[in-house]
């Protein structure tokens, strides 16, 4: 499918699985290599994060433990600005080596956010993967350690990400059609 239409707008094939698999698999090499004789707390950020922590800690062979936190920021296509997480974590990060796992840093507030709450909890390290980066609009001032893929601005569904809940379960990346 090179276009797919989700409610009023028209999306086009722009990453395909095959270009996400090959860069998960370098960055899992990366932390392989980063992580060696260490445990390694994977956090994702749900919704949109679920597929690429699914397929990059499959890549992954280290000793580690999967959590999913819950975010909100985004109304349909336009920030709200303001970030809140709604479901917290339960464990203990005291002394654990924490990789935050993202779908995409858009303005970077969510991850700011994130950061902010997580580094309280006195991780003994704590690094950042992104599937999506839109350096453009990126606010923030935290290094993204392990990107993907940085795209421009410009709104993309797929591999996780939605358009009003939609579109999460395409297995590539589209990028809005502008009419
Ligand atoms: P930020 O706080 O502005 O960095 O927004 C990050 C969140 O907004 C991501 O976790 C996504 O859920 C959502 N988001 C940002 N850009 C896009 C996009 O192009 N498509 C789908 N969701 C997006
Ligand atoms: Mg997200």
């Amino acid at each position: 499918m090179e276009i797919v239409q989700l409610l009023d707008k028209k999306f086009q094939k722009y990453i395909s699985s095959e270009e996400i698999d090959n860069r998960l698999q370098e960055i899992a090499n990366q932390i392989n290599e980063d992580y060696v004789n260490k445990d390694v707390y994977f956090i994702g950020i749900l919704n949109g994060a679920f597929m690429v922590m699914s397929d990059l800690i499959k890549k992954v062979n280290l000793n580690c433990t999967i959590k999913f936190i819950r975010v909100s920021s985004y109304d349909g296509m336009k920030s709200k600005g303001a970030v809140k997480l709604l479901l917290g974590l339960d464990e203990e990060l005291k002394g654990k080596h924490v990789v935050i796992v993202e779908d995409i840093v858009d303005t970077g507030l969510t991850m700011q956010y994130v950061c902010e709450s997580l580094q309280q909890h006195e991780p003994a390290s704590l690094k950042i993967a992104s599937l999506l980066m839109k350096p453009e609009v990126y606010k923030g001032s935290i290094k993204i350690d392990y990107l993907c893929f940085p795209i421009p601005n410009k709104f993309v569904v797929g591999y996780g990400l939605d358009y009003d809940g939609l579109g999460r379960n395409l297995k590539d990346i589209y990028q809005l059609v502008e009419e």
